[in-house]
């Protein structure tokens, strides 16, 4: 039967990622894509699908009760996917409150309309409906050299972001024990692939070579984050749509722990061979480090992956080459996305480190 999808934050990277993923995939279902379109959304993302009759797009925030609602009434919603949020560790450090409006305030509103929408009797919603909140392995804190993210790992977050994440997490939860709304949650790990705002490592790193200005790296660049290729994420959330216990937390990653410093090299190196040989490692410069920076990220995927049968299908080497490559094929893409008020919010970041 043909389903419907309501994703929220589909103009961003990861949600866009996933609205091609999925109309690629299925021909029998549609999505309504409902995006505010911060700094961190474009729609020029989407331009392949915009005229695609099983995708329509409503602008609007995940806080507005009224327009998730009217999405709701109009559309017989089975799915949602909740991609928006503020998503930059280092923005929630300079300005947290817009954490707490969009990851809190705004997954409790989407929650309600959901619940609303989908009750038919007591604690009772309809066949086959189910809500599923997109989180992140930053809501488990930091590891030290050893060990990995469980999902009964104790939730310790550190950033003003991961806490925000975390207590949305909470909230999903709270609506299973207390409603029986039906839900899962996925923590993934850091993502990379096209269409990732350059305000995040890989995308920033590779723009700035190009435009031969320093890297900067923060701290010793010894910091260690668990790289999944978008796509790898994306078929992790439609296997646990489709098949993930109500209730459940599935963790996603791939294994592939490196330290940002080996990231930043292995752009330059590309960019070498392939572009510019000028670059070098010269233009590294490591920078005040973030403040309460968690050291090391890593995902154990146990759980998914015998569960659900679970796997990423790219290697760190082959995803990280396709991703430059991506950047390189779409230099107007970056273009836009790095003038006007990018800019500012470079300057900004990056006066005082
Ligand atoms: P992103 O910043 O690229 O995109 C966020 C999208 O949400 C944008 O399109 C933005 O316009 C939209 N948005 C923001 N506030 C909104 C609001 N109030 N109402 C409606 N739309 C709003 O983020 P991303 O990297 O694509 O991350 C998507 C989700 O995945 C987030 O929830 C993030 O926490 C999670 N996540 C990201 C990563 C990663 O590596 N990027 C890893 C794990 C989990
Ligand atoms: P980021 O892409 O912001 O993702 P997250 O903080 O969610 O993991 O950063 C990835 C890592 O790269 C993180 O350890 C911070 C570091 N980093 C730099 O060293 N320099 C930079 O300019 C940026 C944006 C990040």
């Amino acid at each position: 039967m043909k389903k419907t999808y309501l994703v929220t934050g589909g103009a961003g990277f990861i949600g866009s990622n996933f609205i091609h993923y999925m109309l690629k995939k299925y021909d029998d279902i549609s999505i309504v894509n409902l995006d505010k379109l911060t700094y961190a959304g474009n729609l020029e993302n989407l331009k392949e699908v915009e005229d695609d009759p099983r995708y329509s797009f409503v602008q609007a925030d995940i806080r507005d009760k009224e327009a998730v609602t009217k999405v709701f009434k109009e559309n017989q919603i089975d799915y949602v996917v909740n991609f928006a949020a503020e998503s930059h560790v280092d923005r929630s450090i300079s300005n947290p409150e817009i954490f707490v409006e969009t990851n809190v305030l705004g997954t409790v509103n989407l929650l309600n309309c959901a619940k609303n929408a989908w009750l038919i009797g007591d604690d009772q919603y309809r066949e086959g409906v189910k809500y599923l909140q997109v989180s992140t392995d930053e809501v488990y804190g930091a590891l030290g050299k050893e060990g990995f993210f469980m999902e009964t790992t104790p939730l310790c977050p550190h950033s003003p972001y991961s806490s925000s994440k975390a207590s949305a997490d909470l909230f999903v939860k709270a609506y299973f024990d207390t409603y029986h709304f039906p839900m899962n949650i996925t923590r993934c790990s850091n993502n990379y692939g096209p269409y990732q705002f350059p305000e995040k490592l890989i995308p920033l790193i590779m723009n700035n070579t190009m435009g031969h200005k320093e890297l900067p790296v923060y701290g010793d660049g010894m910091q260690v984050r668990d790289w999944l290729y978008v796509e790898d994420h994306c078929k992790a959330i439609d296997m646990v749509i489709r098949g993930g216990v109500l209730g459940e937390v599935y963790n996603i990653g791939g294994h592939n722990e490196r330290p940002n410093i080996f990231i930043v090299k292995t752009i330059i190196g590309y960019i070498k061979e392939h572009v510019d040989d000028t670059v070098s490692e010269d233009l590294i410069r490591h920078v005040t480090d973030r403040k309460g920076h968690d050291r090391r990220y890593g995902i154990d995927p146990t759980k998914i992956k015998n569960a659900l049968g679970w796997y990423p299908e790219t290697t760190f080497e082959v995803g990280i080459k396709k991703t430059l490559q991506w950047y390189l094929d779409h230099e107007d893409w970056m273009k836009n996305v790095t003038s006007g008020d990018y800019q500012n919010y470079y300057k900004r970041m990056y006066a005082n480190r």
